[in-house]
């Protein structure tokens, strides 16, 4: 047996609007849901019983153990793993780090054992299983499990994290409107990059002014990327506290990824296009 390789490329919510409460207590959402070129990696190769080793420059407080959900999810599809995790996104970061290694540990197990991933297991694993598992971009409803994937035209953008870690639950608690109005139902055609912007400027994300009371280092985050030339939108993604903005021109948000970088050196600061990274994130057989 070989081991593989699988990309957990960072989730960004464009739009994310709460329209409602299930009696369980789980928000109904509409939200709409792109993946970015930066993410984790993981390594997943045959071994005797299941282990997970985790390394990288955001490794520190990472457990190994099954308080972390890509072993949660390995485990799920059974067999023997040794599965290694190269952390380099954030953790309680708004961008799915969690829930993307999730995803890659059951496309990789899938893949090493020649299983099957059941998406009702995906959703058991956390509500934003489901959408990592495709890394493409979907418009996601229900509490994330009603998926429609969406075409929509790739964005530069600049993602930056405080480095504080927020935690979902005490955002979502400290929401103080749960009956928002979606999004439209139909989403027009959006062709390029300006134009998806002007129709994200009316789209919302009904977390970040929570978000923004329980950790406010988010308003000096959104104000530093407003300020960068070309910015034409800042906005947080998830539940925070990263933030995103997009520019129109990809050079502007490389200049502006190494401002905010120089600027802010205890920050997390990443740049690229936005979209589709499914190539990137499907499993690859990686040794002989
Ligand atoms: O599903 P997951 O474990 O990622 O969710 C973390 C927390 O976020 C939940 O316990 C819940 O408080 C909140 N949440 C929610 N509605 C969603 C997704 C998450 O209220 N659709």
């Amino acid at each position: 047996m070989r081991a593989t390789e699988v990309f957990a490329p960072a989730k960004i919510n464009l739009a994310l609007h709460v329209i409602g409460q299930r009696a369980d207590g789980y928000h109904l959402l509409d939200s709409l849901v792109v993946f970015a070129p930066v993410g984790d990696r993981l390594v997943i190769a045959p071994g005797r019983g299941l282990s997970l080793h985790v390394h990288g420059p955001e490794a520190a407080g990472v457990p190994a153990d099954m308080g972390n959900l890509a072993l949660r999810a390995a485990a799920l599809l059974g067999g023997d793993a040794a599965v290694t995790l190269d952390k380099r996104l954030p953790s309680s970061s708004g961008i799915g780090g969690g829930s993307a290694d999730a995803a890659a540990a059951l496309r990789g197990m899938a893949a090493l054992h020649g299983t099957r991933i059941n998406d009702m297991q995906a959703l058991a694993l956390g509500a934003d299983v489901p959408m990592c598992l495709g890394s493409r971009p979907v418009r996601v409803r229900g509490i994330g499990e009603r998926l429609d994937p969406v075409t929509l035209p790739p964005v530069a953008a600049v993602l930056v994290n405080p480095r504080r870690p927020v935690s979902t639950p005490a955002v979502f608690k400290a929401l103080q409107s749960r009956d928002n109005p979606s999004m439209p139902d139909r989403l027009p055609s959006l062709t390029d990059a300006p134009g998806l912007i002007a129709f994200l400027r009316e789209m919302r994300n009904d977390l970040e002014a929570p978000a923004r009371q329980v950790e406010p280092v988010i308003n000096l985050v959104l104000t530093a990327l407003e300020a960068q030339r070309g910015c034409t939108l800042a906005r947080m993604s998830g539940s925070g506290a990263t933030c995103f903005g997009l520019f129109a021109h990809e050079a502007d948000a490389q200049a502006a990824a190494q401002r905010i970088g120089r600027a802010k050196p205890d920050w997390w600061v990443a740049g690229g296009v936005l979209g589709d990274q499914m190539q990137q994130a499907a499993p690859r057989l990686s040794q002989g």
